[in-house]
Order: structure tokens, then C-alpha cells, then sequence
């Protein structure tokens, strides 16, 4: 049983551990699409219920099918702003039009006719008016119910809330980036808006399964391939190291990973990926077990706590 959380003001109660749905496959085929729809139905059997994807990501349709009737027994969350970015085509996002073009085609993916959260995946958006104002129409024409923003900086999550009505900010915290603890969980706290942690896992370096020397094909990770993001991946790496002291024949460092995140009250929900369903069974198992003080001190000395 997967406890649920109030989400900011919406008066929506979460499950703590939902599903991510930006997927880090290497192609959009047939079999990759079967192992999404099992993960789906893995999660809706373990009693997830709520489901975040993006126009940009290509599971929207996948999402859309696999949840078929039981649609209506969840919140679904998705993106605008970076649909087509990787093209070359990129919509500019300059009119209110734009945004209200892309839900339309993102409800038509989904098979939905509301979106339970939109959000502004620009970070920042080059102009937050044209995005406030579709949400405005949006909300008004019945096609979304909340809106919210995809950031880690505290000045565009509050020009997004700029009248109030941001429901929710989607940002990364784990136990390698602690950040959020300084500005961003303090002002979402103030302000009732929900927090949903995307890369619990920082994008499986917490998994504590990857190497120095490892290289990436999927469409997300081939970037720390090369370059400064190759340094941060290794330091990061050398840091996990040191984590990995956190496993024990009860707990996996995955489960250590997702226990650091959910111990913050802060945290209405996380959304781990996962490419196949017995990934849900290792965050799940998260759940038996939490981080002990002296967890929470080694943590600590790997990667400080920013001061409030
Ligand atoms: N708003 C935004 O801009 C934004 C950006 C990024 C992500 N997100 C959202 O946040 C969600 C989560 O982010 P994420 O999936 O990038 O990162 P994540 O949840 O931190 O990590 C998921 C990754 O960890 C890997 N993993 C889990 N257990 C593992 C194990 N035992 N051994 C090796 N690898 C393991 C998974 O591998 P497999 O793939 O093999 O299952 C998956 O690739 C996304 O799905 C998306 O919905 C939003």
C-alpha cells in the first residue's frame, strides 16, 4: 500500500510514490512501448495514481493507451513548451495560441479531455505571460485543471506564481542535490504548492549500478557522454561510492535513494522512471524501511545540507 500525501491546494491526496513517464528508452518501437504499457499496469496495480509525462517525451500516446479506462481513476500530468525542441522546428511559444494548440494536441494524445496538471516545462520561459494567460483560458474552457511550474529557480517558480495559482513545481532533489532545502521547499511550503520530485535517482546514478567508464545510447544520458557533463557524471559517481555504505541485505541503494526523498515533509510526491515494471517493486520496497540517523550523517557528509 503506497501512502498518499496532499498535494499543495488542490485538495488532491497522491500517492507518494507515483510514476514518471519520461522514459529512457533508446527508440520508440513496438517492445519498448509493450514494456511501458506492463510498467503502467504494474503501477496502477500496486495503487499509483498519478502519472507525469511531457509533449516532448513521446509516451503521452503510450500513457494515454495503457491507461485506457482507468484514466479517470487518476491525475495525469504532462508538459508544454520543448515539444519538437530536438528538430530543429521548435514552436517560439510567443502567442497564448501556441500553448492552447499544444493541449489540445496533447489531450488528443492522452485520450483525455482534461489534463489534471499542465506545466510550463521552459525553464525559464521566455515570456511567462503568454503561459499564464493560456492557463488562464485553459482552465476557464474546462481543458486543465491546475497549472504548474518545471524549475529549480526560486525566481521562476514565483514569477509562475506570480497571481497565486501555480499548484505545484516540478524540480529535481536528491541525495547529491540538496538545494531545494534552502529556497525552493520553504517558499512552496509559504505558498501551498505542491513539490513533485522528478530524478530521485538522478537519472540512475543512484542506483549506485553505473560506472566511471560507462557510456550512454538512450536519448536522455548520451549527453554525459562528453564534456563538463562527462566531469559531473564521474564526480558524481565517486560520491555514490561513498553512498553505497547506505545498502544492506534489506535495503538497496535505490531504496536509501527514495527513503532520503520521501523523509522530507516538504515533498508532496516523487516519480521515479522506469523502463520495465520490477523497477516498481525495488522503489516500493522503499517503504519498508527508512533512513536511520546515522544514515542521515553520512548522507550529510556526502552532500551538505544547505542552511535554511
Ligand atoms: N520536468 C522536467 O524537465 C523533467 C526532467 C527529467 C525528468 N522528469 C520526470 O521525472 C521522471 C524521473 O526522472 P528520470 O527517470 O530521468 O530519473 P530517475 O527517476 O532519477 O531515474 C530513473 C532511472 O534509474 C534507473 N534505475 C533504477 N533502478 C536501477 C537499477 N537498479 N540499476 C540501474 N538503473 C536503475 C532506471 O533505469 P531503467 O530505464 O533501466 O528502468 C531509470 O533510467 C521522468 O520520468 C519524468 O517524468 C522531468
Amino acid at each position: 500500500m503506497i501512502a498518499k500525501r496532499p498535494f499543495g491546494r488542490t485538495g488532491w491526496d497522491v500517492t507518494e510514490i507515483s510514476l514518471g513517464c519520461g522514459t529512457h528508452v533508446e527508440d520508440w518501437n513496438a517492445e519498448e512501448e509493450r514494456n511501458f504499457s506492463n510498467t503502467v499496469h504494474h503501477a496502477l496495480d500496486m495503487g499509483m495514481n498519478f502519472f507525469d509525462t511531457a509533449d516532448s517525451y513521446n509516451t503521452e500516446e503510450w500513457l494515454g493507451k495503457a491507461l485506457g479506462a482507468s484514466r479517470s481513476d487518476v491525475l495525469v500530468s504532462t508538459k508544454v513548451g520543448k515539444f519538437a525542441q530536438g528538430t530543429g522546428h521548435a514552436l517560439s511559444y510567443a502567442i497564448p495560441e501556441h500553448v492552447l494548440l499544444c493541449c489540445d494536441a496533447s489531450l488528443g494524445r492522452l485520450k483525455t479531455d482534461v489534463i489534471d496538471l499542465y506545466i510550463c516545462h521552459l525553464d525559464p520561459p521566455d515570456d511567462v505571460d503568454v503561459f499564464l494567460e493560456a492557463f488562464s483560458r485553459l482552465k476557464q474552457q474546462g481543458k486543465i485543471r491546475h497549472f504548474g511550474a518545471s524549475t529549480n529557480k526560486l525566481d521562476v517558480l514565483k514569477a509562475m506564481n506570480r497571481d497565486g495559482d501555480c499548484a505545484a513545481c516540478q524540480l529535481d532533489y536528491n541525495m547529491l542535490d540538496r538545494q531545494p532545502e534552502a529556497d525552493i521547499f520553504p517558499y512552496c511550503r509559504e505558498n501551498g504548492i505542491a513539490t513533485i520530485i522528478r530524478r530521485p535517482l538522478d537519472k540512475g546514478i543512484l542506483s549506485g549500478r553505473l560506472t566511471a567508464d560507462q557510456t550512454f545510447t538512450d536519448w536522455v544520458r548520451k549527453r554525459w557522454n562528453q564534456g563538463a557533463e562527462r566531469e559531473a557524471y564521474q564526480r558524481k559517481i565517486a560520491q555514490v561510492e561513498e553512498l553505497k555504505d547506505l545498502e544492506t541485505p534489506e535495503r538497496t541503494l535505490v531504496q536509501a535513494a527514495i527513503q532520503f526523498v520521501l523523509a522530507n515533509s516538504d515533498v508532496s510526491c516523487t516519480i521515479p522512471g522506469a523502463s520495465r515494471p520490477d523497477r516498481l517493486d525495488d522503489y516500493i520496497g522503499a517503504l519498508q524501511t527508512s533512513l536511520s540517523a546515522q544514515d542521515q550523517a553520512l548522507i550529510d557528509r556526502v552532500s551538505a545540507p544547505r542552511a535554511f
